[in-house]
């Protein structure tokens, strides 16, 4: 078949799949009532704020900050024995999960801090070549991966499936089933990633991108996600919920995909040559747009209206940025090799389909604007409102970011340059890891069952991480724009592009060492919670029940 036919088709595939969607919104083939965004709250639960990481006077603002959208108190005594059948049961539900998603979200805070040593050693190894120069382990080269793969396989899936394995019990309204084949694929994940990490060290590495583990010991990610995936398959059999809340489509569609990409990407023996590269780009893009993306959407969809006690403004528009995601996202991986030998419709269509992307970016920022406006003190009362809407916000502006990134013309530029390292933290970091960090704020007080022993340290970590970054972002940003035009001027010498970055790469390291720390902070606080003495917990139990 001809490319540009090819091209046409998919790209009216999509537009076509598109309008088929919006038309059976219009049918009411879907939920033309927003009763599906109630689910997330029990009858007459709406306008009740729930915050476990606020103190009592916090928890008291938001409550008055609700009062708009609080139904009439339950007026009779079987309304009110409802409800409160309802808030056990979620608590029952609360417990079910809360031993997997401990061993999860642990394993994602010794990842972050691994990560981030990495992270910064290699930072400062860019303007200090001479750093630690006398081990093999410790070249650039190994650390930039170390880091990579300890992010992208450690950090942000542990603690978006531990998210995930604690929120589907409250979106199903049934206890976790099968919670011990999720620890099992947890610890199989974790060996995996141990391994790879190892192989990693001593120059062991399947020589593509984000695929860099070796395939005999990556298969165990597949291996783990799935079994991770399992308790979603029995809970739906199950649910004590007839319609499926947005956040679900999103954790269902991502624990297929994530085996479903990995395992093709990582077949041996089958990829060659530019095809090679384009299933590696393939996979790249997929698993951010199609993993962790959909995850991190779960967790914003489930948390800011959990917090503020009010459903998403509106629930239709939630379903279009959930399909038009889907539609447009799984041809947008070849915009990585935008200038490289592959045919260019292939990139044409990459390209096409990035624009596109702006449909279910706009579908999701409006509505998070709209469900939260009118409550915009609530910032000032939750920590985890705090880290989940800075990340929806920077959602939006690495979506969008990205859409232009990918236009032929300003690629040129910001192509091989720190550019796009500043783009890929804006958005697994701005927003992938703050909605992380907002989620365990609001779980884990659940999950231990009481609340944070210092809160102070959860806003000295918030603007650590906010400091850090913004340093992180713009220096790199304007490094890897400067960078990008000196690479382009045929009269300057090459080593200008080099020289030109030396003070924002200083400035990137400043940024991620003021990240670290943040991070320190927030796993000395993570084990203070979790290592507390029993004696302790069995009062801050009472107190967090009592504040509830
Ligand atoms: C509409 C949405 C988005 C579009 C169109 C887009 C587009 C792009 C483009 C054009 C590049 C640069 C490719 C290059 O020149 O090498 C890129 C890189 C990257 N993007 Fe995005 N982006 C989007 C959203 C996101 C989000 C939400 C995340 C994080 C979850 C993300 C993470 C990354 C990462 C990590 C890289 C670097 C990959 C690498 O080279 O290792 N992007 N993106
Ligand atoms: C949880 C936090 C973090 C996440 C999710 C994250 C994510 C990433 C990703 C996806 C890449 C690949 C970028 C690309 O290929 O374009 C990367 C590279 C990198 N990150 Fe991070 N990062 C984090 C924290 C940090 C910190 C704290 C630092 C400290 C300075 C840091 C420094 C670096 C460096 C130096 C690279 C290599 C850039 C290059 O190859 O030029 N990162 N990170």
């Amino acid at each position: 078949m001809d490319p540009t036919s090819l091209l046409l088709a998919t790209f009216l595939l999509s537009v076509g799949g598109l309008f088929a969607f919006i038309w059976s919104l219009r049918k009411g083939l879907f939920d033309l009532e927003a009763a599906g965004a109630r689910t997330i709250f029990a009858p007459g639960e709406v306008g009740q704020p729930e915050e476990p990481s606020s103190d009592a006077a916090q928890r008291q603002a938001l409550w008055v900050g609700a009062a708009s959208s609080r139904v009439a108190p339950a007026a009779t005594a079987a309304a009110r024995a409802d409800l409160e059948a309802e808030l056990a049961a979620r608590h029952e539900a609360d417990r079910s999960s809360a031993l997997p998603a401990l061993l999860m979200l642990s394993c994602a805070v010794v990842w972050l801090v691994v990560a981030s040593a990495a992270g910064l050693l290699g930072s400062l190894k860019l303007h200090m070549p001479d750093l630690l120069t006398g081990q093999a382990w410790l070249s650039f080269g190994r650390l930039r991966t170390l880091h990579l793969n300890a992010v992208a396989y450690g950090w942000a899936p542990m603690g978006l499936l531990g998210l995930t394995l604690w929120m589907l019990p409250r979106l199903l309204r049934t206890p976790l089933l099968g919670g011990r084949f999720a620890m099992i694929g947890a610890l199989v994940w974790n060996a995996g990633l141990v391994a790879g990490l190892g192989s990693i060290a001593v120059g062991i590495n399947a020589g593509l991108e984000w695929l860099e583990i070796p395939w005999q010991v990556g298969l165990l990610f597949a291996l783990g996600g799935m079994m991770i995936g399992l308790p979603l398959a029995f809970m739906l059999q199950k649910r004590r919920v007839h319609h499926l809340y947005v956040s679900v489509w999103y954790i269902g569609a991502a624990l297929f995909w994530f085996p479903v990409l990995y395992v093709v990407a990582k077949i041996p023996g089958v990829h060659f040559g530019v095809e090679q590269a384009t299933m590696n780009w393939w996979f790249g893009h997929n698993v951010l747009g199609l993993f962790y993306t959909p995850l991190s959407l779960a967790s914003v969809y489930y948390f800011l209206p959990k917090v503020i006690g009010r459903p998403v403004r509106s629930y239709n528009l939630s379903l279009l940025g959930f399909w038009t995601l889907a539609f447009f996202y799984g041809q947008v991986g070849a915009h990585h090799l935008i200038g490289g030998p592959i045919p260019p419709w292939l990139i044409t269509l990459s390209i096409v389909q990035s624009v596109m992307m702006i449909i279910p970016v706009t579908a999701f920022s409006v509505n998070q604007h709209l469900t939260l406006k009118g409550n915009f003190g609530a910032l000032r009362h939750s920590a985890t409102l705090r880290f989940i809407v800075f990340g929806a916000i920077m959602y939006t502006l690495a979506s969008v970011q990205g859409s232009f990134e990918a236009l032929r013309s300003l690629n040129a530029v910001t192509h091989f340059t720190h550019f796009t390292v500043a783009h890929a933290h804006l958005g697994m970091y701005g927003f992938v890891s703050m909605v992380i960090f907002g989620g365990i704020y609001f779980a884990l007080p659940r999950i231990v069952d009481a609340p944070w022993p210092r809160p102070a340290l959860i806003s000295l970590h918030f603007w650590l991480v906010v400091a850090g970054f913004s340093t992180y972002l713009i220096t790199l940003s304007i490094g890897g724009v400067l960078q990008g035009l000196a690479l382009l001027d045929p009269a300057r010498p090459f080593m200008e592009s080099v020289t030109v970055t030396l003070p924002w790469l200083q400035g990137r390291s400043l940024g991620g060492a003021l990240m670290t720390l943040g991070h320190l902070v927030f796993a000395f606080h993570f084990a203070l919670m979790v290592l507390r003495p029993a004696a302790l917990a069995q009062t801050d139990r009472m107190v967090s029940q009592a504040a509830a």
